[in-house]
């Protein structure tokens, strides 16, 4: 149900500095989704009235990404004014002007922020019926994070950012987690007053809190379960280290579903992939994107598979898929490099440094040794001969082949596309399959072997080869 006098803001305007990257920091992923999309879906699920995001670096990107996480999303430009004071006071007075309630501001780089943390805090918010309720953590490291800075009472006065703070202040390890409930008329009246009289020259939200302090408003600061929770996200080593996290907690979640992970450490998982009873993950795999896995099946060691379908008992050894469908018992790998538009039927084979793409591969048929499978239909039960090669592509256009049920190709044939080969048909080792092979055809292109007796001897005089051939005579 949503809470009507509850509006949430996501700050994402900043640059990113620290990440030193052409891509926006909130659209750096953890888990396969994008900072920014992890937050809004903790933002969907406080059910707030109103979602603001307030863009300006990349602006259109990043927009595109709120709008693809949260369509309900309302984004707000930030003009040339920095600061995250100046990113609030832009997203206020975007909202209906008739708005009485809370607002929560979170930050676009805080991903592992959960909802029941912030609703808690909204409840404390409310409960105390203060001005400001700010979530902070206590951390072993508090380096680059903004503090809370108490009175002996313990009462919150202000907050002062690590570059501005002395070296007491540093001392402190309550830091600021860049999460706030407001109430929205107090901190209407102190965003205009907002100074810009700091290291960075910005207009800090942080001010606003000792602003409500010396005004008499009760501010309150209430510290997070777990410091990680709110971890910001500045640059790749915290990128890194909030990827493991979340990463731990995924995979724990599916160990605890019935899923055996033989590593937890190199294995990984992302948010979206679904994975059933029984599958088993060996070391090095990483089950990307939307990939669902069947029950019983075993995937790995060193396996990528992204947006993937995996059948029931299917095993994939030392495989890089993309965009697959792998049929219940098939086998794949190892050392395997589908494509988008790979499909194994039930039982098939993609064996050992095989390639596919837009592979339509019947149940049963295998095509297992040295392969390029591209725009190609198999029937069922057919066998692709070691190094069988499509020709699909002319400089041009692609074309297809198509090769009907229980075919037996010959090891080196290569398919020179358009052209289609019956079912039942055999082709000889070697062959150059140019033109069309009727069903139950035996086709063969290679021309009548020729032997010159004597060559080696006579042509490679005094190598080791020439002495073998003669050792051979006597
Ligand atoms: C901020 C807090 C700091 C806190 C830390 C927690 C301030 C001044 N400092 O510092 O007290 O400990 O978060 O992670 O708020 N942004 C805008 N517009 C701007 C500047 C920033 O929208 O003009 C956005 C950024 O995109 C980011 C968020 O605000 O999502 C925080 O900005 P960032 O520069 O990362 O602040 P910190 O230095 O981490
Ligand atoms: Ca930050």
């Amino acid at each position: 149900m949503t809470d009507s006098r509850l509006a949430i803001i996501v700050l994402a305007a900043g640059q990113g500095t620290r990440m030193k990257s052409s891509r926006p920091k909130v659209l750096h992923e953890l888990a396969g989704i994008p900072l920014i999309g992890h937050v809004l879906a903790t933002a969907r699920e406080l059910a707030a009235a109103h979602v603001l995001t307030v863009v300006r670096h990349d602006r259109d990107v990043v927009a595109a990404a709120v709008f693809e996480y949260l369509p309900e999303a309302i984004v707000v430009d930030q003009d040339e004014i920095p600061g995250t004071g100046r990113a609030v006071e832009v997203a206020i007075a975007a909202l209906p002007a008739g708005f009485e309630g809370d607002v929560v501001v979170v930050s676009g780089d805080v991903p592992l922020l959960d909802a029941d943390t912030l609703t808690n805090l909204v409840e404390a918010h409310r409960r105390a019926s203060a001005a400001a309720t700010l979530l902070s953590a206590i951390v072993d490291d508090a380096t680059g994070y903004g503090r809370v800075v108490r009175d002996a009472s313990g009462a919150m006065l202000r907050i002062v950012e690590h570059r501005d703070a002395n070296d007491d202040e540093r001392g402190i390890v309550e830091i600021n987690s860049g999460t706030y409930v407001f109430s929205v008329g107090p901190l209407r009246a102190q965003l205009p007053r907002l100074g810009s009289g700091n290291d960075q020259g910005e207009r800090y939200l942080t001010d606003v809190v000792g602003l409500l302090h010396d005004a008499g408003d009760v501010v309150e600061a209430v510290a997070a379960a777990d410091a990680w929770l709110v971890e910001g996200i500045n640059d790749r080593v915290q990128l890194a280290r909030a990827a493991a996290r979340l990463n731990a907690m995924i995979v724990r979640g599916w160990q605890l579903a019935g899923v055996t992970v033989h590593d937890p450490a190199t294995t990984w998982i992302d948010l979206r992939a679904t994975l059933a009873e029984d599958v088993e993950l060996l070391p090095g795999t990483h089950i990307a994107g939307s990939t669902t896995v069947a029950s019983g099946a075993r995937i790995g060691p060193d396996t990528t598979l992204r947006d993937c379908e995996v059948g029931r008992d299917a095993v994939i050894s030392r495989t890089d898929a993309t965009l697959a469908v792998i049929g219940a018992k098939a086998s794949v790998g190892p050392f395997a490099y589908l494509r988008p538009g790979t499909e194994l039927g039930d039982g098939g084979k993609i064996g050992t440094y095989v390639e596919t793409k837009n592979a339509k591969i019947g149940a049963g048929a295998k095509v297992p040794h040295l392969s390029y499978m591209g725009d190609v239909t198999i029937g069922e039960g057919t066998n692709i001969g070691a190094g069988g090669i499509t020709a699909n592509y002319d400089d041009v256009a692609k074309h297809p082949t198509t090769i009907g049920a229980h075919v037996h190709t010959g090891v080196h044939n290569s398919f020179v596309a358009p052209v289609t080969i019956g079912d039942g048909a055999k082709i000889g080792a070697g062959t150059v399959v140019r033109k069309n092979v009727p069903a139950g055809a035996l086709a063969v292109s290679v021309a009548q072997q020729r032997i010159t007796e004597g060559w080696t001897e006579r042509n490679r005089a005094g190598t080791h080869s020439a002495q073998a051939a003669s050792d051979a005579q006597e």
